[in-house]
């Protein structure tokens, strides 16, 4: 078995660029707190993601049209989640999200930005969206020594530039702006690259062409990685999830039936029990 699996030694960003080397794909969750994060550390989850998703699965933050948005998710949001997770996983690589205007506004910014995800967050890595003007923030960043994760496709903090929560790069310009961007990614030193609603033949040719593992959501089966937002894969999301999702459980019928069951022993006073009380 994989040491990493088996428990003992931590997972580094330069074991997901042998991963990619060896040809072994991995998969990449969310976690937003201690309990999770400790049982999908302890299931050898190689990777958990504190995502700015937490906007809307932990913090109801919607869009006008019900999906859900990561725009109003702060930095102090982030660290407050990040330092939860820290306290779950031992051996899983854990990557911070950089929400939105917390690397934007210059180098300097987006350096204390990433620095406090590590610092404060107990983060491993950052990760930031887009290309053109954030390659440049990689590099600084990769330059004072805090790794990066990039993510290019369909990037959730500019949904209203992109018209709403919609695949990218279906057109050949589309196509070739995310090509940019990975190619900019990798010289900038980008360790891994999230790969985010595009065409599975696009994701297949970025996956061969990088060095970078590629890691996919809604990017089809070619990609190094995959990523699932956790509550999607449990069956714990609230309203109707995206097509790429595949739920793994359903969760979110557990808990209103257990509720539910609760709730009745409740109301007939067969709970609690004398097994359950204390004599
Ligand atoms: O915020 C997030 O959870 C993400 C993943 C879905 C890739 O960016």
């Amino acid at each position: 078995m994989d040491d990493h699996l088996a428990g003992r030694k931590p997972i580094q960003i330069t074991d997901l660029a042998r991963w990619k080397r060896e040809g072994k794909r991995f998969a990449v969750l969310t976690a937003y707190d201690y309990t999770t994060a400790s049982w999908l550390d302890q299931a050898g989850i190689p990777v958990l993601l504190v995502g700015d998703s937490l906007g809307g699965v932990m913090l109801g933050h919607r869009l006008r049209d019900g999906s859900p948005d990561t725009i109003p998710v702060t930095l102090e949001d982030v660290i407050h989640h990040a330092r939860a997770v820290a306290r779950g996983a031992s051996r899983a690589l854990l990557v911070g999200d950089l929400p939105f205007l917390s690397y934007q506004l210059g180098l300097d910014d987006a350096t204390r930005s990433a620095g406090r995800l590590l610092k404060e967050g107990a983060m491993q890595a950052v990760k930031l969206e887009g290309g053109g003007p954030m390659i440049e923030v990689a590099a600084h960043l990769v330059e004072r020594g805090i790794p990066v994760m990039g993510h290019v496709g369909l990037t959730p903090q500019r949904v209203h530039a992109m018209g709403g929560l919609r695949a990218q790069g279906r057109d050949e310009a589309g196509a070739a702006l995310i090509r940019e961007a990975v190619t900019g990614l990798e010289q900038a030193g980008a360790f891994s690259v999230v790969l985010e609603g595009i065409p599975s033949e696009l994701a297949a040719e970025l996956t061969a062409d990088t060095s970078m593992p590629t890691i996919g959501i809604g990017a089809g089966a070619a990609c190094d990685g995959q990523v699932l937002v956790v509550h999607d894969m449990l069956g714990l999301t609230v309203g109707p999830a995206p097509k790429f999702v595949k739920q793994f459980a359903a969760l979110g019928e557990e808990i209103a039936a257990a509720a539910s069951r609760f709730q009745a022993e409740v109301e007939a006073g067969t709970y609690p029990d004398p097994e359950h009380s204390y004599g």
